[in-house]
């Protein structure tokens, strides 16, 4: 039987975006399995850089990702080339959104390659979400922007929850 081709797409996702989820359906058409592994801090509380828990974040990777059969995710500590030799991945998988992502990604794919044989494999983000990050629709939402359509609509209503919570307990 042919070995199962499993990949890692690795993250903080705080929170997960469309365009993280357009990576995500995209690697799950290419890999037997694939494993959203979530960089999970020691602070198991939102802490000031992260708006979200990282249980708050594996929960709504866990609703987006559902639709597809062969996506899981998983929460990690570590080096991330550490976590893909533990559950068995030949490879990480990672979207690009231009030149900037490039140059930093490049730098961390060459590292990760240093480290082991796990291969990593960029795919090129969709043109319609290239200008979507979640510092970036945290930064607009609190401002009052329309970032429906960047994310999926569960994590939209826990995003607006959270920042009004934050908004009133200034
Ligand atoms: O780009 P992000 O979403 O902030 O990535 C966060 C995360 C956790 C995936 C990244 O920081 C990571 O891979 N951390 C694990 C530590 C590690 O492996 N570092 C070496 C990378 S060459």
């Amino acid at each position: 039987m042919r070995p199962q081709r499993r990949c890692v797409c690795p993250g903080s996702f705080d929170p997960v975006t469309n365009g993280h989820l357009d990576i995500f359906g995209r690697a799950a058409a290419l890999f037997d399995e694939v494993i959203v592994a979530v960089g999970v801090n020691k602070s198991k509380s939102a802490s000031s850089n992260r708006l979200f828990t990282s249980d708050e974040r594996l929960d709504m990777i866990s609703d987006a990702v559902a639709p597809w059969s062969n996506v899981r995710v998983q929460g990690f500590t570590g080096l991330v080339t550490d976590f893909c030799v533990e559950i068995g991945a030949q490879a990480i998988v990672k979207g690009l959104r231009g030149s900037g992502d490039y140059d930093y990604e490049l730098q961390m794919a060459q590292m990760n390659s240093h480290l082991t044989e796990v291969e990593t494999v960029f795919l090129m983000t969709d043109p319609s979400m290239s200008f979507v990050s979640s510092s970036l629709v945290k930064e607009v939402a609190s401002f009052g922007g329309d970032v429906s359509g960047l994310v999926p609509p569960t994590v939209l209503d826990r995003l607006m929850a959270r920042l009004e919570e934050r908004r009133a307990a200034t």
